[in-house]
């Protein structure tokens, strides 16, 4: 396998990067490229070098990406992730820094080069892909897919429409919609459904690593925030944990292939992702819309990684 983690660390970021470094080699993972979204770029830059320095893995490299949305202002969540984007967790300071390349040209690039297709995990604003697909469209012909957290069929958790990736930039989710790429959607019909309970928590801590106090750090920062105790009051979803975890076992989610387009003008629904659940739009399905999963085994493999990490 090839893949692109494109991402805005960010506390389940940097869970999802986690079970990424510890499934996947060095060879199998091209790079990582940031994009603004929870936190300011620079800040998710020097988060995915942080995440890398944590796991020994600094030939891994990390490509700076695009600073705002693609035609709007850039909205954040620094009250979420903190602003230091990972929750305080102590992460280590990094020891190299990201490439001078840009993420969107590493995006053009390593895509268009790679002899093997490239599977893209998008775990943040859609950025970096929307606008590497249209300075350069032939790129599409050697993804094999992108899997993406992001959207809802019922109700977003940043307006009550859409979901905080898809609504920082609908315009760019709107080019990948229509891309012809192989689409897994990993919306919060899944995300909401897999929590991170006191239980599953402990097995994670009962690893003893060091990545295993982070990772515990990770979930109970958002599990403390009182929005989300109000919503889950036994803990959190990990949204973002579900794309890679869907790498390592795509058993995870079950789903069905459905019309997905993106609301990216009325002020009212912005950035709603409007899933033909029940097949009646006439338009051509686009999207892998995940709605089932097994959150056992979403949490078994966290506690794997855990596990296999320093
Ligand atoms: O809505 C959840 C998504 O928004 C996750 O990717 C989280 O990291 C934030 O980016
Ligand atoms: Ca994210």
């Amino acid at each position: 396998m090839r893949i692109i983690i494109d991402t805005d660390p960010g506390t389940d970021d940097a869970v999802a990067i986690l079970i990424a470094l510890a499934h996947f080699t060095d060879e199998e993972i091209l790079g990582i490229t940031t994009v603004a979204g929870n936190v300011g770029v620079k800040v998710g830059t020097t988060n995915a070098l942080r995440i890398l320095e944590q796991a020994g893995r600094n030939n891994i490299k990390v490509f700076e990406g695009e600073s705002a949305p693609l035609k709007r202002e850039l909205l954040t969540a620094e009250w979420v992730h903190g602003t230091d984007g990972l929750g305080g967790v102590p992460f280590p300071g990094p020891s190299k820094t990201e490439e001078d390349q840009d993420a969107v040209t590493f995006l053009k690039d390593a895509i268009s080069n790679s002899e093997e297709k490239v599977t893209l995990c998008v775990l943040g604003p859609m950025t970096n892909i929307g606008k590497a697909i249209s300075e350069m469209p032939e790129i599409v012909e050697n993804i094999e897919q992108i899997v993406f957290m992001g959207g809802s069929a019922t109700g977003g958790n940043t307006t009550p429409a859409a979901e905080f990736n898809i609504l920082v930039d609908p315009d760019a989710t709107h080019i990948v919609l229509q891309s012809g790429v192989k689409l897994v959607m990993m919306g919060l019909d899944v995300t909401h459904q897999a929590i991170s309970t006191s239980n599953r928590i402990k097995n994670i801590s009962d690893t003893n690593t060091k990545t295993s106090e982070l990772l515990v750090g990770l979930m109970s920062r958002l599990a403390n925030l009182e929005i989300v105790k109000k919503k889950f009051p036994d803990g959190t979803p990990v949204h973002d944990a579900f794309v890679t975890a869907y790498l390592v076992d795509s058993s995870l989610t079950k789903g069905n292939f459905v019309n997905v387009e993106v609301e990216t003008s009325s002020d009212l629904t912005l950035g709603q992702t409007v899933v033909d659940v029940n097949e009646i739009s006439g338009r051509d399905k686009n999207v892998y819309w995940m709605n089932e999963v097994d959150d056992d085994k979403l949490f078994s493999i966290i506690t794997k990684s855990s596990s296999l990490l320093p």
